[in-house]
């Protein structure tokens, strides 16, 4: 019998692309914090807001998963300086009410961030340690290590600058340079964040990977390319045939005195090494440049 897998904040970026990549393999329950958003949704989706107990302990008693993909997070990286609350709310207490009210043989696999590093000496590897820099990061490495105390089978995913064909979704960094440069609007892009860009189909194949062959552990998955997100920018010009023109440099530290809700310190040299998600799953990482020429195709752009 197939797999019982649950999916948390599916209908975020990464929720959805899992949610779409992992139907018809597994018997997959999606759920969505907002009822309101599912009304015009024809996916099968149930409401879960993961901090709250009544809703979390009803729906996992009924549909009682297997695996449990945790895709519900508070992401506004500057908006958790203003709403620690929240952020740890939904990061840490969510993820700890997940662990609590599921069953003890349910596989936990939780996504993280490269935001658990400091960006001093990046791309960091699984064993590297960690030391986060603003209050989003120091949520999640709660939430990382509140399940890594726990005798339950538990996975942890690190991706960096999560990117796809979903150009709705607020955390889309690829977005966010399409649609503007498409309307020929000019824009300022970081060129001291260093990453290796994670593309969420490679992501989401991945996890499939790790979950066919019961992979328990922490990996890291990012492009085989560390690149800043100015040349991030500039290669998605380049491979969609924008204006070149329209892009220029800024560092960090110029554009939180320019825009004043940037205000999270960023981890600048990060990025994650790779080795391990190749060695233990087999999974290859590719350039950022041949990724989006996968999203060119994807997106039907001629
Ligand atoms: N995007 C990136 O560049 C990036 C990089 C590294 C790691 N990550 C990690 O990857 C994971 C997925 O990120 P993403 O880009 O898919 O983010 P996303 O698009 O913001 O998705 C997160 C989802 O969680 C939902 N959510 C928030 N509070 C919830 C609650 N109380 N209960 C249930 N769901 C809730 C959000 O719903 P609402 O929108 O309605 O609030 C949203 O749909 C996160 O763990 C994130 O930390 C992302």
């Amino acid at each position: 019998m197939a797999r019982k897998i649950l999916i948390t904040g599916a209908e975020g970026q990464l929720g959805k692309a899992l949610q779409i990549g992992l139907s018809g393999k597994f018997n997959i329950l999606s759920t969505a914090k907002n009822s309101t958003k599912l009304a015009n949704n024809r996916r099968n989706v149930q409401k879960l807001d993961v901090t709250n107990q009544d809703n979390t302990a009803t729906l996992l008693a009924s549909f009682q998963p297997d695996i449990i993909i945790n895709c519900a997070a508070y992401t506004d990286v500057d908006g958790s300086e203003l709403n620690k609350e929240l952020a740890h709310q939904v990061n840490v207490e969510g993820l700890r009410n997940l662990i609590q009210l599921s069953e003890v043989n349910t596989h936990i696999i939780q996504i993280s961030s490269d935001y658990v590093f400091d960006g001093s000496n990046g791309p960091y590897s699984e064993d590297d340690h960690t030391f986060p820099v603003n209050y989003y990061g120091k949520t999640k490495l709660e939430a990382e290590n509140f399940l890594r105390g726990t005798r339950r089978k538990w996975s942890i995913f690190r991706p960096n600058v999560l990117y796809s064909s979903d150009l709705f979704c607020k955390g889309n960094f690829f977005a966010w340079v399409y649609k503007s440069l498409l309307k020929k609007q000019a824009i300022s892009v970081v060129a001291d964040q260093t990453s290796n860009p994670t593309l969420s189909n490679h992501f989401v194949n991945a996890v499939f990977q790790a979950i066919i062959m019961d992979y328990e552990g922490i990996l890291h998955i990012g492009s085989d390319d560390y690149i800043s997100r100015y040349e991030f920018a500039v290669e998605i010009a380049k491979v969609f045939g924008f204006d070149l023109g329209l892009i220029s440099k800024i560092d960090t530290d110029s554009l939180s005195r320019k825009v004043n809700s940037y205000i999270a310190e960023r981890p600048l040299h990060s990025g994650l090494l790779i080795g391990k998600l190749e060695k233990e799953l087999n999974s290859l990482s590719y350039s950022t440049n041949y990724n989006l020429k996968l999203l060119k195709r994807e997106l039907n752009f001629k």
